[in-house]
């Protein structure tokens, strides 16, 4: 356990300053499960080395795949679909529900058993939503009651194709159904209730195989998947992650005098309602130089300080934002007037219970919030002298964002915001409290 603590500082100008964020978390993921599934060797550059992505990268090679990283590039050498072996210990996914979720897609479809775990955090996450739909491929399970973590899965080697609509618009849920597809033979097809990340069916398609989506007018969406297909090495660059951004991007829009620039920021539309959301509060934030990289839109975000207002944020942006709640909850502790996130019950399941962690520790900090099931109301302060008194200690419950988004409150609170463990930031952001420092933030380990 290490606490760190965040206080204003004095610097007239604010945040100011150039940076680049860590590699995208989903996209690093995706990058090194589908290059170990690939024939010939895949290339990754920009990959995310934060703890959640190493855990994947240590599976990928105890189910056979050659990984190694030289000179800041990751080579994977794949062992072709259906061609992973089995592994001799226990596959441990430390924090990370894409890399268990996922990976139990890759595995069902193999004709292996292994046995994945996690720490108390992932342990805790809900796996059932994922293991029904690969039960109606084939594949077996053994877990705990609950449907939880250690989870012993057989998978199979004649895999049915999927054929799901799903209850929960879930990326996780929706790429597992599709990675388990690759070894299916037939069309693998998933609807999703609205449409959720698109990462790997962009990087299936780049890695050549066939995927369609289709839009229906009832805004659910179609995703058809050809079965084994010839997927082959690929060169990967990942852009930087705007779950990461998020963080220097609002801490620059509550500091008075920022100017940030955030360089390489991937900006799929199907992950930018953050975006949406900060103008829809009166943000000031440009896009320039948005380009096309390795089948990702990327861009460079010029973030200034601004009079904030409060919003209503609508449950149908939810998919496009699912992680950056938590930070938008301290944006909107900042502004003016009040703001309400709607549909947003799934933030109960994440590395924590999300909607809880905000509710209750942004009052701890002297901002008055409300919570239902699903629905998160954050009055407002408009930064008025004293109403954000801070001076307390966080639990950041072995979650990465809420870790982040207290220190990024504390640059706005009268007393420093401590969190009492900054170790789970490792998971998706390295070098986070010296990038927001260089940026002129003081964010320091508490004594
Ligand atoms: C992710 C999907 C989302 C998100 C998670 C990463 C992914 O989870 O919260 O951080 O990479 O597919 P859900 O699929 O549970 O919504």
């Amino acid at each position: 356990m290490n606490a760190i603590s965040s206080d204003k500082g004095t610097s007239p100008t604010g945040l100011t300053g150039t940076l680049t964020v860590p590699g995208d978390k989903s996209i690093s993921h995706r990058a090194l499960m589908i290059g170990a599934l690939a024939v010939g060797e895949t290339t990754i550059t920009g990959l995310l080395e934060g703890e959640d992505v190493l855990a994947t990268a240590a599976a990928m090679q105890q189910l056979g795949a050659e990984i190694e990283q030289k000179e800041g590039t990751w080579h994977v050498t794949g062992r072709g679909i259906g061609g992973l072996i089995e592994p001799a210990g226990v596959l441990d996914l430390g924090n990370s529900g894409t890399a268990a979720r996922l990976l139990m897609g890759v595995l069902a479809s193999h004709d292996l058993t292994a046995t994945m775990t996690g720490d108390a955090s992932l342990s805790s996450r809900p796996m059932e939503r994922v293991m029904e739909p690969l039960r109606h491929i084939g594949a077996e399970f053994t877990a705990r009651s609950g449907g939880q973590l250690p989870i012993t899965i057989t998978g199979t080697p004649s895999a049915l194709p999927g054929d799901e609509t799903l209850k929960v618009a879930s990326a996780q849920v929706k790429s597992a159904i599709l990675l388990a597809g690759l070894n299916a033979a037939g069309n693998t097809i998933v609807v999703e209730p609205r449409p959720s990340r698109d990462h790997t069916e962009k990087m299936l398609s780049f890695f050549g195989a066939d995927v369609r989506s289709e839009e229906n007018t009832d805004g659910s969406r179609k995703i058809t998947l050809v079965g084994q297909p010839e997927i082959t090495g690929r060169d990967i660059v990942v852009p930087g992650d705007i779950s990461s951004a998020a963080f220097p991007i609002v801490a620059a829009l509550i500091t008075p005098g920022s100017d940030v620039t955030i360089e390489n920021v991937g900006i799929n539309p199907l992950r930018a309602g953050l975006l949406d959301s900060l103008s829809e509060m009166g943000a000031d934030i440009e896009i320039k130089n948005t380009r096309d990289i390795a089948g990702e839109p990327v861009a460079d975000l010029q973030v200034r300080a601004s009079q904030l207002k409060g919003a209503t944020i609508p449950a149908s942006r939810a998919p496009a934002m699912i992680d950056e709640y938590p930070i938008l909850a301290v944006a909107a502790a900042c502004a003016e007037g009040t703001s309400i996130f709607e549909g947003v019950g799934e933030l109960r399941v994440k590395e924590s219970d999300r909607l809880a962690a905000m509710a209750e520790g942004l009052q701890e900090c002297g901002v008055e919030t409300a919570a239902t099931e699903d629905t998160l109301t954050i009055y407002g302060t408009d930064k008025i002298p004293g109403k954000i008194a801070g001076g307390v200690t966080i639990a950041s419950q072995l979650d990465h964002r809420i870790a982040m988004s207290y220190l990024v409150l504390g640059l706005a609170s009268e007393n420093p915001v401590t969190i009492d463990d900054g170790s789970p930031i490792e998971t998706s952001f390295p070098g986070f409290l010296g990038l927001m420092n260089k940026l002129g933030a003081t964010m320091a380990e508490a004594t």
